[in-house]
């Protein structure tokens, strides 16, 4: 006979990635709606930002006025430094309470932008965000991926830094590495093509929770 698995002491932690433009932003409240009408408790949130310190430090990293310059290396930092404050101020509290969070953007858009973006070599980006983070990594990352192009033309409206600044050539290194991240780690790397209709895009991100559900049974669809 089977022997259930023990319940988790915690929530599960799921991130929504992918290159500028790809849609996390309208896809993150209508996923987390879904999750909330099956009665769960879901916490949304996204970096950089969220707390007090991060949502000044966002500004600092995406305001394209005054235009100062950054390091690849100050950006890493400063992200790094809003995304432990997200971790301790909201994360970590909300998993412990047994929340669903759902986050868009986390570490992972760190070692794609700073690491393969600005070029700074991956481990160490990687051993940054362990520092930052704790070791807390996500158990689900949906990447929504596109064309780079297609991604840039959507967001022509509302321009950070990154898009501002950044050659096509430094946003193509970055959906790259999405990829390859989510080539070597497919059980934690759910691949969504973000070029299909917003409906498509959910019903697809809704199938990738079922992956959790041996853990989180309310996950399963
Ligand atoms: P935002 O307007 O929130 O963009 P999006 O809707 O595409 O997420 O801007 C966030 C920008 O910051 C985006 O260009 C990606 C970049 N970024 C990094 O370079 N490193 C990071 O660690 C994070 C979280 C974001």
């Amino acid at each position: 006979m089977d022997t259930p698995s023990p319940a988790p002491a915690r929530g599960p932690f799921i991130t929504l990635e992918g290159p500028d433009g790809s849609g996390k932003s309208s896809l993150l409240p209508r996923l987390a709606a879904l999750l909330r009408e099956r009665g769960l408790d879901v916490v949304t949130t996204r970096e950089p930002g969220s707390t007090p310190l991060g949502e000044r430090i966002r500004s600092i990293l995406l305001d394209t006025e005054p235009r100062i310059d950054h390091t690849g290396r100050a950006d890493a930092l400063l992200f790094a430094a809003a995304r432990t404050q997200h971790v301790h101020e909201v994360i970590r509290p909300a998993l412990a309470r047994g929340a669903i969070v759902l986050c868009d953007r986390y570490a992972d858009s760190s070692m794609a932008y700073q690491g393969a973006g600005s070029q700074i070599p991956l481990d160490e980006v990687r051993t940054l965000q362990q520092f930052a983070t704790g070791g807390l990594w996500p158990d689900l990352t949906i990447l929504l991926d596109l064309p780079v192009e297609a991604g840039l033309a959507r967001k022509r409206d509302e321009v950070t830094r990154f898009e501002a600044y950044h050659d096509l050539a430094y946003h193509e290194r970055v959906r790259a590495a999405f990829l390859a991240f989510a080539a070597a780690e497919p059980a934690r790397y759910a691949v969504v093509d973000a070029t299909r209709n917003p409906d498509a895009v959910l019903a697809a991100s809704a199938t990738a929770l079922d992956r959790l559900a041996d853990r989180w049974p309310a996950l399963r669809g």
